[in-house]
Order: C-alpha cells, then sequence, then structure tokens
C-alpha cells in the first residue's frame, strides 16, 4: 500500500464540489487516511509550491490557492500516487480525459480543482507539511 497528498482545491470547495470529489475518491478504493479543511496561508502556499517560484504564474498560483478553504487528505490505496493523478486528469481541465475530476470540476489550468503529490518522495514531505503523526489514522 502506497499514500499519497490531496488538495480539493479552493475553486472546488467554492462551488460545493467537494463531496462529490470525495465520493470518487473512496469510489476509485482509496482509503482516506486523514482529511480535513484548512485555509492555506500566504506562507504555506509559498512554500508547498515552492518548485514553481521562478514561474510567472507563482504569484497568481499563490493567491489562488490562499483564496478560499481547501480540503487536505492523505489517501492510500495501491499505487496511490499515479492512480491520483490519472483519477485528476490533466493539468489543463480542457486537456484532460473525459471522466477525470479536472475535466468535470476544474474551471482553468489555474483553476483546476484537485492536486495530487508527483511522485512518492513528494507525498512523503506533502503529508508531513499539512499532518501531524497523530492524524495519520
Ligand atoms: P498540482 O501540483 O497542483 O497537483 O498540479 P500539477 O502537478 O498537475 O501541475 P504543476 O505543474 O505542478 O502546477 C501546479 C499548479 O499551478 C497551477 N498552474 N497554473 N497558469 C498556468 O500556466 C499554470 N500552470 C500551472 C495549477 O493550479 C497547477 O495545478
Ligand atoms: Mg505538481
Amino acid at each position: 500500500m502506497e499514500k499519497t497528498f490531496a488538495i480539493i482545491k479552493p475553486d472546488a470547495v467554492a462551488s460545493k464540489n467537494a463531496g462529490k470529489i470525495l465520493a470518487r475518491i473512496e469510489a476509485e478504493g482509496f482509503r482516506v487516511v486523514a482529511f480535513k479543511r484548512h485555509l492555506i496561508s500566504k506562507a504555506e502556499a509559498e512554500s508547498f509550491y515552492g518548485e514553481h517560484s521562478s514561474k510567472g504564474f507563482f504569484g497568481a498560483l499563490v493567491a489562488y490557492m490562499t483564496s478560499g478553504p481547501v480540503f487536505v487528505a492523505v489517501l492510500e490505496r495501491e499505487s496511490a500516487v499515479a492512480h491520483w493523478r490519472t483519477v485528476m486528469g490533466a493539468t489543463d481541465p480542457a486537456k484532460a480525459d473525459a471522466g477525470t475530476i479536472r475535466k468535470d470540476f476544474g474551471q482553468s489550468i489555474e483553476r483546476n480543482a484537485a492536486h495530487g503529490s508527483a511522485n512518492a518522495t513528494d507525498a512523503a514531505r506533502e503529508v508531513t507539511f499539512f499532518f501531524s503523526y497523530a492524524e495519520l489514522i
């Protein structure tokens, strides 16, 4: 079993699609290890997405990710990292496959409904960024 880290992003929470996205997570066989509502601070967003700090969209990404509450989650199943990225779909909802979360709930390449760790190393870092050991049950 593998764990990955997910965010239901501010656009999906604001449009009341968080429950539908959680239902898909469960339907895909993930065990929800941890799940909480959270308002990401500017410092957290800048650190969390630090790999993109030199990109032109970084300021907009930080502003968006701090614009309203999110749900952060830890998800477990076989091949969790890769499977969650498949279920989410491509970064740009316009290019995402039919039936993916970003295709169905994303609004733009930036406001794309969900986050998923890129690899197992990132997943381990991201889980402990938002959750304490005692919250991982
Ligand atoms: P994520 O990290 O959120 O799961 O998304 P990802 O791996 O599919 O894409 P990544 O390249 O890591 O980009 C992180 C987030 O930045 C926003 N973005 N905006 N305006 C743009 O061109 C642009 N490109 C990326 C998206 O919110 C993307 O998910
Ligand atoms: Mg990424």
